[in-house]
């Protein structure tokens, strides 16, 4: 959230050390993920063929600003000392080669602009690990992201631009509010018959930065044009995953990924989610509906954000799981002693009684620590085909779905 943030000392600028860095890491980079089958599609994205899973990798807050001399915010006194946005790089590196996702998405705050010299240099800096590794990404912005020398629309451009970018400005020809709205479909195994359909979609929004209208204070909102586009994507979406040969007879499951909290994640205690909440939840002080708007579309699973650093809990609502990640950013507010983190949401296909694979059997998620280990918390079952009022068909599915 922003207001913690804000009481920060803008801190010296040493363009050429961040010019070093992301010299150095332009020239390490080249793609190196020949084993990821990624034909399909304008996107291609798909699904593994030997596993049967796709992987994401979120990263919420890294709020980067000049590299080795910006330093680190709510640390433990002794880790002050030598520490800066360069152990956020450091951090994207472990957790990228521990997990080996097939995408990353930076789910907003990705700079913290206002402590940024050069808000694209910064940007640049911020995503260089997962470019360097060859990986494919995609970003939305947050509300601190236009802070620096680009506005929101300028900074939406750079992303958009940056190399293995999957990141999208906004719809073709319509009139929507914010930047950074667009969706990604992710194919079935390659040579499948699902091998040509979008098994799994990805949507991003731009949750704002913060209200325009005077008489409403605090953080912006999804607008309704917005919420209008998102609806027309799913229904597009649903008609020709189920009316379309090889016919489905259910959706494919609709993954979302914003920045500020809805206020339905103010749902939930601790009888009733799993991660930790230690702060409040910092979403706009209206509710423009984009929650009953996910639950009328009736294919999206789950939703993940990022904006409170230190709540990183999921809660289930009305059948959608509300996720948070977890701050990553180590100039970014967090709790000294409280590990930043990343979520990963693992996506398995179901298996055919002959080996192949179908549509999406499971969403499941864990959080990975910046702590010696890279400890794994926090592993649970977010959805299952099957279990969320729909049955199985009797007989026609194998009891193990390992096919044992
Ligand atoms: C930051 O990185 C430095 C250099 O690798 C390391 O010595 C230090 O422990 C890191 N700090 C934290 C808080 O992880
Ligand atoms: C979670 O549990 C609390 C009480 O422990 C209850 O008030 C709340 O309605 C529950 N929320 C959901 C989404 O089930």
């Amino acid at each position: 959230m922003g207001g913690l943030s804000l009481r920060r000392q803008r801190h010296g600028a040493h363009l050429p050390l961040l010019l070093l860095l992301v010299a150095a890491a332009a020239a390490a980079g080249k793609g190196n993920k020949g084993e990821h089958a990624r034909a399909a599609g304008a996107t291609g994205l798909r699904f593994r063929r030997e596993s049967g899973t796709f992987k994401v990798v979120q990263v919420a807050d890294m709020h980067y600003a000049d590299g080795r001399t910006t330093d680190c915010e709510d640390v433990l006194p002794s880790q002050v000392p030598g520490c800066s946005d360069l152990n956020t790089t450091a951090f994207l590196y472990r957790v990228f080669r521990a997990e080996d996702p097939d995408l990353v998405i930076f789910t907003g705050d990705n700079i913290y602009g206002a402590d940024s010299t050069d808000a694209a240099k910064s940007m640049d800096a911020a995503i260089a690990p997962a470019i360097d590794m060859g990986l494919p990404w995609a970003a939305v912005i947050g509300n601190h992201d236009q802070e620096g020398t680009l506005s929101r629309e300028g900074v939406m451009r750079h992303l958009v631009g940056m190399k293995n970018s999957l990141s999208g400005l906004n719809p073709e020809g319509v009139e929507i509010d914010g930047y950074g709205n667009y969706n990604l479909e992710v194919s079935g195994v390659e040579g499948t018959s699902l091998g040509e359909k979008s098994v799994l979609n990805l949507y991003f929004l731009d949750s704002g930065d913060y209200s325009t209208v005077p008489s409403i204070p605090g953080y912006g909102w999804i607008k309704a044009s917005q919420q209008v586009w998102f609806q027309q994507t799913s229904s597009s979406l649903q008609k020709k995953y189920m009316n379309e040969n090889p016919k489905q007879k259910e959706p494919a499951p609709g993954l979302v990924f914003f920045h500020i909290p809805l206020p339905e994640f103010s749902s939930f205690t601790a009888a009733n989610f799993t991660g930790v909440k230690q702060e409040g939840i910092s979403s706009a002080s209206i509710n423009s509906g984009f929650f009953a708007s996910m639950v009328e579309a009736g294919d999206v699973r789950a939703a993940f954000i990022g904006h409170d650093h230190i709540n990183d809990f999921c809660g289930k609502l009305s059948g959608i799981q509300l996720c948070y990640a977890g701050g990553f950013g180590y100039h970014a507010y967090g709790k000294a002693g409280w590990s930043r983190r990343a979520r990963v949401v693992s996506v398995q296909l179901e298996k055919t009684d002959n080996g192949g694979w179908q549509g999406v059997k499971s969403i499941k998620t864990w959080k990975r620590l910046d702590d010696p280990h890279l400890s794994t918390i926090d592993s649970e079952v977010l959805w299952n085909r099957g279990s969320n009022g729909k049955k199985e068909t009797m007989g026609r599915r194998k009891k193990n779905p390992d096919g044992s």
